[in-house]
């Protein structure tokens, strides 16, 4: 029952996560677009201080926009702000965090063959993690390295390396990717809350005391909104990361997450440039060409099996549908036995030789190209259980 609520409240924050992060995205590309797309405006506009403008047709309507150098002759009375829209992915994000992976940290976070944590060190560690990362990152920020953005660059580059070894070392595989994704989610809520919503009101308010702004504001926001941007589309491929075992699973799984956050960081450079009218095909190329890659060098290795003769294949099943009914029933049954997962995981019913063969290419996919399956191997599968299983999938050809 328990784990039933369980995955409602999930199910429930999942969604409004899913929605509230397309809003923020989707406004945060909207104005990124919107900025690059500007044109030189006539004359009678730019004597109003409007420097650039932009006409576009949408839903059946006709959309005028004009951006101010600075403000408009008079404050209008509705300004719309865009906050909240980051503020509650943030806050989803973190409720999630804590259902599936912290309340849930036994089965999801913990994984005793990386380190063998309790549920309490678990979730201060992952805690901890996402908390300082956020205080390093804000101080490094204001320190005076965060005048030079390569520098500031090189040093989170770097500190991201550290993060995913130590994440991949004491946390499942899942665990430590979407706590990496949490860290890069709070770095870019937080950029909204401390740097840029400030910056913000501080242009208002020296608006409407008719001062010029304070500079400083407006190259700190350019810092890190420069960040979010780029920070955006590795933290979507976190987010849907946890159905890519051969990612996580992988003995080198941080690595391969820093090389998939940089690829993507890529990918978004391009979209950066040709917003900005500068055609770099080239950079989509690489990241295509890195992506491949990268599949090569992961690609699980086809493990040698004996081939099986016709008069052991009869026995071959049987010794197979044991070790299922062993190592794989207790989760994937029509009546489970495992004390958290009690529906059949995914769907996934192994009970009978029929249903074996019907998921046989996942089988393969999960319990030998990765060592995915059983769930961080909660049944103990052995290293010869595994063979035996692959020299049955083998005769299934
Ligand atoms: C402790 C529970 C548990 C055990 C034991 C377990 N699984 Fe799973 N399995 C899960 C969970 C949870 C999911 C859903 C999440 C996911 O897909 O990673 C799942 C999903 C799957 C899927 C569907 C996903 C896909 O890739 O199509 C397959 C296939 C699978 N398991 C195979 C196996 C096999 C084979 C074994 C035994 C060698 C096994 N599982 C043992 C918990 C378990």
């Amino acid at each position: 029952m328990e784990s039933y609520i369980i995955d409602w409240f999930s199910l429930i924050f999942r969604w409004l996560h899913v929605i509230t992060g397309i809003a923020w995205i989707g406004a945060s590309f909207y104005f990124v677009w919107l900025d690059n797309s500007l044109e030189n405006p006539p004359q009678w506009k730019k004597d109003k201080g409007i420097k650039g403008d932009l006409w576009s047709i949408h839903g059946g309507g006709i959309y005028e926009v004009a951006k101010y150098k600075l403000a408009p002759e008079q404050m209008p009375a509705t300004l719309h702000w865009f906050k909240w829209e980051a503020y509650t992915t943030w806050l989803t994000g973190m409720i999630l965090l804590s259902i599936i992976y912290y309340l849930g940290a036994d089965a999801y976070l913990i994984d005793k063959q990386v380190a063998d944590l309790t549920q309490f060190q678990a979730i201060t560690i992952g805690l901890g993690f996402i908390t300082f990362s956020w205080i390093l990152y804000e101080a490094l920020c204001s320190s005076p390295l965060g005048k030079n953005s390569t520098v500031i660059a090189v040093i989170l580059a770097l500190a991201a390396v550290a993060i995913s070894y130590a994440l991949a070392h004491l946390f499942s595989g899942r665990g430590a990717y979407i706590h990496f994704g949490a860290i890069i989610g709070t770095l870019m809520a937080g950029n909204v809350f401390r740097v840029i919503m400030p910056s913000q009101r501080a242009l208002i308010a020296a608006i409407e005391k008719g001062e010029a702004p304070d500079p400083k504001w407006g190259a700190k926001a350019k810092l890190h909104s420069t960040h979010n941007t780029y920070l955006t589309l590795p933290l979507i491929f976190i987010m849907i990361s946890s159905h890519y075992p051969m990612t996580y699973a992988h003995q080198f799984n941080w690595v391969i997450l820093l090389v998939i956050v940089a690829i993507t960081a890529l990918a978004r450079q391009y979209f950066v440039l040709e917003h900005k009218k500068i055609h770099k095909p080239s950079i989509l190329f690489a990241a295509a060409a890195a992506t491949l890659a990268l599949a090569i060098a992961i690609a699980p290795k086809q493990i040698e099996v004996k081939t099986v003769a016709p008069e052991d294949k009869a026995q071959l099943v049987i010794d197979a549908q044991q070790i299922i009914a062993q190592r794989c029933s207790t989760c994937h049954s029509a009546t489970p036995t495992d004390e958290v997962f009690t529906v059949a995981q995914a769907g996934v019913l192994l009970d009978t030789t029929a249903q074996m063969q019907q998921w046989a290419p996942r089988i393969k996919a999960r319990t030998i190209d990765t060592h995915d399956m059983p769930f961080m191997n909660k049944t103990n599968m052995t290293a010869d259980e595994r063979m035996v299983i692959a020299r049955w999938l083998s005769t299934l050809k």
